[in-house]
């Protein structure tokens, strides 16, 4: 009898072992244990398998019958918290067994009452810590007399309903885990595709829409550290369009700094279900019911530890919950967003930057093309074994070349006539820098491609980087234009100079002459004239020898040398020449010396010309009359010279002009006077300060060395032009 009914526990378990690993249907399985249960056990009237409620409760699933006077198994719900019997089975994980529940306080008197349960026995379903359910077996009115046996075999089968909902979730865990993995990885693998933060957005949209089942997705973003959040894109498939969202946003204007939700969410940087939000306090109801939102979803997008924005999943109008697992699931596909997110934005970022910067540089780049072109002087670069680097246009067209052949060739082909070049290294040029110092030359030649020389003024400055050379540009000028201006000009003063004097001259010739001729005329009437007589006519032609003789002194070009020369004479000189042209314009000329005069180191047919431009513009200046007085004083190693006149003087913004080439007011007058004056006193190694105002007369004050440097002389360039 033993053996028989061993050999039916072992069918029966059998049977549920093989229900369990042919298919893994929960069903199928408790359907098994709770038949096996009651077949077990005769005397039972009912067996009932119960499950977890999120509640904490456990609600009928399974049982036999599934009908106990017209209630079914799912409307019987254990709860822990009144049934003392669960809550003792739930903490011991061991099975109760009641004979009279008559005797025993602990299960839930309702339905003891309602099914009239004598006796009762409670089990857990469990697998290690694991509680997975409650079964419960009972008769009405009388006890079911379990023997420990009994007890066990059901617990056998029970524990085996354990193993089987263990290997179940273990399953699920690890198929559900499978299916997160793949749509993780399906995620990342789509989100490495999206080259834009829009287009990532709307994956992500897409995969936690799926998994929530909700499309009202939006998102608010931070653009950097530091600013503030804002919405930035809605799901395509959301309720809301995106400008309607932007919209009421805009009208809302949200608070994020004081928003308890958002700050919650951003301070955690973990999400936040409100499935209701009238039953909290912490979203902005104003907001929610302005978008029709019942519950809200937030969770962080946190990339490298910052949160970059927040994801919000939005129930319009309804109650709604997810599953841990799903909110989990979400939240991995927002984290994967994340990252890309941040690399999109920080892409997005450096892609302004550059464009900004190449925009710069190419702006910069135009400018300086436009500044290198449009100069008129030509501008090349020379890198450090002397070869051009880089022109302008002005520099090809003066050295005859175009810019693209110039670039390239030896700097040597333009210092050398084509048959001195050595081929010898040009580098030695920069050997001459001394720090970042530049080198300026005010008269060189330059040859052409064609071997033609000109006359050129250059500047070589180098460029240094980290206090090396790393080669030099050249700017330079061609000045044939103003070399002939020049030698134009030393020709044009002499001949205007000898012009104005000839007038002069004439009459202080004519002068003597006509003494001289009065003379004669007296010598051929009267034999015998006295002596005193003849002493005048000598020296009236003294006087008109003298003349003859300055004029050609001035006149004749001649070879410039400095000697020790008495300066009073030299201006007593002058005082004569002009003589004549003072009386014609009634001016009175009167020279002062204070103290000895030394002799100067000069020369003297400039300093002549210097003096008689001034005498001539002091004259010229007081057409009415009037008088020039003439100054000479000694003041260390100087001598100081002032010309006074009270003739029309010059307006003050005229001032600057005076001594450039050119400038006159005279209808006769060159305008070279002065220049040609600055040049001879510079030349001199002295000094000259003209002090004006209009109607109040012109000084033009000039200051000489004494004496000249020693070396002075033998060094003194010959032509003006080189001053
Ligand atoms: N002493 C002066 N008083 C008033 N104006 C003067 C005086 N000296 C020079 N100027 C002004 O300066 C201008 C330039 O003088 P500058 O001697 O260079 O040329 P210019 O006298 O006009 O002609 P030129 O070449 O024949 O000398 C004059 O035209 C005149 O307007
Ligand atoms: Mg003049």
């Amino acid at each position: 009898m033993h053996a028989q009914a061993d050999q039916t526990r072992y069918a029966r378990l059998a049977k549920i072992s093989q229900a369990i690993n042919s298919n893994l249907d929960l069903n199928a399985v408790l359907d098994s244990v709770a038949a096996a249960i009651s077949e077990e056990i005769v005397l039972c009237d009912s067996v009932g398998i119960y499950l977890p409620q999120p509640d904490g409760t456990f609600r009928g699933y399974i049982g036999k019958p599934n009908n106990i006077n017209g209630v079914t198994l799912d409307q019987l719900i254990v709860d822990p918290k009144v049934d003392s019997l669960a809550a003792d089975i739930i903490r011991t994980r061991k099975s109760i067994y009641i004979p009279d529940t008559s005797l025993d306080r602990r299960p839930d008197p309702r339905p003891i009452e309602m099914f009239k349960i004598h006796s009762l026995l409670g089990l857990p379903i469990s697998y290690g810590e694991e509680l997975f359910g409650l079964v419960f077996l009972f008769n009405y009115g009388m006890s079911m007399n379990l023997s420990e046996s009994a007890i066990q075999t059901v617990e056998a089968y029970v524990n085996m309903a354990g193993v089987a909902i263990h290997n179940m979730h273990q399953f699920n865990a690890i198929q559900s885990l499978l299916r997160e993995k793949q749509l993780l990885l399906d995620v990342t693998r789509e989100l490495s595709l999206c080259s834009t933060t829009e287009k990532i957005l709307d994956t992500c949209f897409r995969y936690v829409g799926q998994v929530l089942n909700n499309k009202n997705i939006g998102v608010h973003l931070c653009d950097s550290i530091g600013s503030t959040f804002r919405p930035a894109r809605l799901s395509n498939h959301s309720d809301w369009t995106e400008e309607e969202w932007r919209k009421t946003h805009k009208h809302i204007k949200l608070n994020y700094d004081k928003d308890l939700l958002f700050q919650e969410v951003i301070q955690t940087k973990k999400y936040v279900l409100i499935p209701d939000i009238d039953a909290d306090p912490r979203p902005n109801h104003e907001a929610c019911h302005q978008f029709g939102i019942k519950g809200v979803f937030m969770l962080p997008l946190v990339a490298t530890a910052e949160v970059l924005g927040t994801i919000a999943v939005v129930s319009l109008g309804e109650v709604r919950t997810y599953s841990e697992v799903d909110m989990q699931l979400a939240q991995s596909i927002i984290d994967v967003t994340a990252a890309a997110l941040s690399n999109a934005i920080r892409m997005e970022q450096l892609e302004l930057i550059i464009n900004d910067r190449t925009e710069e540089l190419r702006e910069n780049h135009r400018i300086l093309e436009l500044i290198l072109n449009s100069a008129g002087e030509g501008i090349y670069g020379l890198n450090l074994d002397g070869r051009i680097t880089f022109c302008n246009p002005a520099a090809a067209r003066m050295l005859g070349l175009t810019v693209n052949e110039l670039i390239g060739q030896k700097h040597e082909h333009i210092l050398q006539p084509p048959d001195m070049q050595s081929g010898a290294s040009a580098a030695s040029i920069f050997d001459v820098f001394d720090g970042d110092s530049v080198i300026f030359m005010q008269e060189d030649l330059f040859y052409t491609a064609d071997g033609l020389m000109f006359p050129v003024e250059y500047v070589l400055t180098p460029i240094v980087e980290d206090n090396k050379i790393r080669g030099g540009v050249v700017t330079f000028r061609d000045i044939s234009e103003r070399k002939s201006t020049e030698e134009i000009i030393r020709k044009t003063d002499k001949l205007s100079v000898i012009g104005e004097l000839a007038a002069g001259v004439a009459h202080e010739i004519r002068n003597p002459l006509t003494t001289l001729r009065g003379f004669i005329q007296l010598l051929h009437t009267s034999p015998h004239t006295k002596r005193e007589n003849l002493d005048i006519m000598l020296s009236e032609l003294d006087r008109i020898n003298f003349i003859v003789s300055e004029l050609l002194f001035i006149a004749k070009p001649q070879c410039i040398t400095f000697h020790q020369k008495d300066l009073t004479l030299i201006l007593e000189n002058v005082i004569q020449l002009l003589h004549a042209q003072a009386n014609m314009n009634n001016v009175e000329i009167q020279m002062e010396m204070t103290g000895e005069i030394p002799h100067i180191t000069c020369a003297e047919s400039q300093l002549k010309q210097a003096f008689i431009n001034i005498v001539k513009n002091a004259i010229e200046s007081m057409e009415d009359g009037g008088q020039l007085f003439i100054q000479v004083n000694v003041k260390d190693e100087l001598v100081v010279i002032r010309f006074k006149d009270s003739g029309c003087g010059v307006a003050k913004d005229r001032i600057p002009k005076l001594g450039e080439p050119f400038y006159t007011t005279k209808e006769k007058g060159i305008g070279l006077g002065l220049m040609v004056t600055f040049q001879i006193i510079k030349h001199h190694h002295g000094r000259i300060h003209i002090e004006s105002a209009e109607g109040a007369g012109t000084t033009v004050q000039i200051e000489l060395p004494i004496v000249l440097p020693e070396d002075y002389v033998e060094h003194l360039p010959y032509t003006y032009s080189t001053l």
